[in-house]
């Protein structure tokens, strides 16, 4: 952790039921959780609202997807303005299940990321490579071309959080070593530096996501570029939530 405040967000997922989410925004609303962190969950799209009703103000909500831009004949499909309408402050853009198994490219996920943000959403920008690519060492210029994507869009970086997540480690178990994650975190870095700007680069947080849990978390988080972490599995328990939450210290 080096650059501004740390942040953990948990993904939900197409995961919870209302009863499910009731005893896990009781749990969260009374774990203890360090106050100089961004704490950020993202339900379900229907669930927002009585996670929004029912949760304390200091974590805040994200959505894990939303449509390109302004809403209309878009069947089945979640507008920004509607997301800022139910009080959500955050979207998930670019997840790799989005990505691989819904289908986005990248131009359409930077092209959401630029409608979002100028809708006052702050933005979860995710990149990361795929087992072959990593094993044909292209991890670089896979993040890289997907950074450039976002890059083309987003004019202001100031609402934007970049999402690390090798997919060879999401849901696997197989969590990035810390020395691995941080080669790529300050890769990221360093491409911001040279093709956004310096002040951009030493001022976005770059979050590790990928089978992140409470055992595993303290020694990610002292690594020098990773600002915090985007949690699935073990976002959906409070208590090893507020652990990782709390990692940082
Ligand atoms: O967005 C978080 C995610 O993709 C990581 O999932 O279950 O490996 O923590 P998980």
């Amino acid at each position: 952790a080096g650059t501004g405040k740390f942040f953990v967000g948990g993904n939900w997922k197409c995961n919870g039921t209302k009863d499910s989410i009731s005893k896990l925004v009781a749990d969260l609303n009374g774990a203890k959780m360090e106050n100089d962190v961004d704490v950020v969950v993202a339900p379900p799209f229907i669930y927002i609202d009585q996670v929004k009703n029912s949760l304390t103000d200091c974590i805040e909500i994200s959505a894990q997807n939303c449509w390109v831009g302004k809403g209309g004949a878009f069947t089945g499909e979640i507008s920004a303005e509607q997301l800022i309408d139910m009080g959500c402050q955050w979207v998930i853009l670019g997840h790799s299940e989005r990505r691989h198994i819904i289908g986005e490219d990248d131009e359409f996920i930077g092209k959401k990321a630029a409608y979002a943000l100028s809708q006052n959403l702050k933005v979860i920008a995710c990149i990361g490579e795929k087992l072959e690519e990593r094993e044909a060492g292209k991890t670089f210029d896979v993040c890289f071309q997907q950074m450039k994507a976002f890059a083309d869009s987003i004019t202001s970086w100031e609402n934007v959080v970049i999402a690390y997540e090798p997919v060879w480690a999401i849901g696997t178990g197989k969590v990035a070593t810390p020395e691995q994650a941080q080669e790529v975190h300050v890769a990221v870095r360093d491409w911001l530096k040279k093709n956004v700007s310096t002040e951009v680069a030493s001022s976005t947080r770059i979050i590790y996501g990928g089978s992140v849990n409470g055992g595993n978390c303290s020694e990610l988080a002292k690594q020098e570029d990773i600002d915090g972490f985007l949690v699935g599995g073990a976002s959906l328990k409070g208590p090893e939530f507020a652990t990782i939450v709390n990692s940082v210290t």
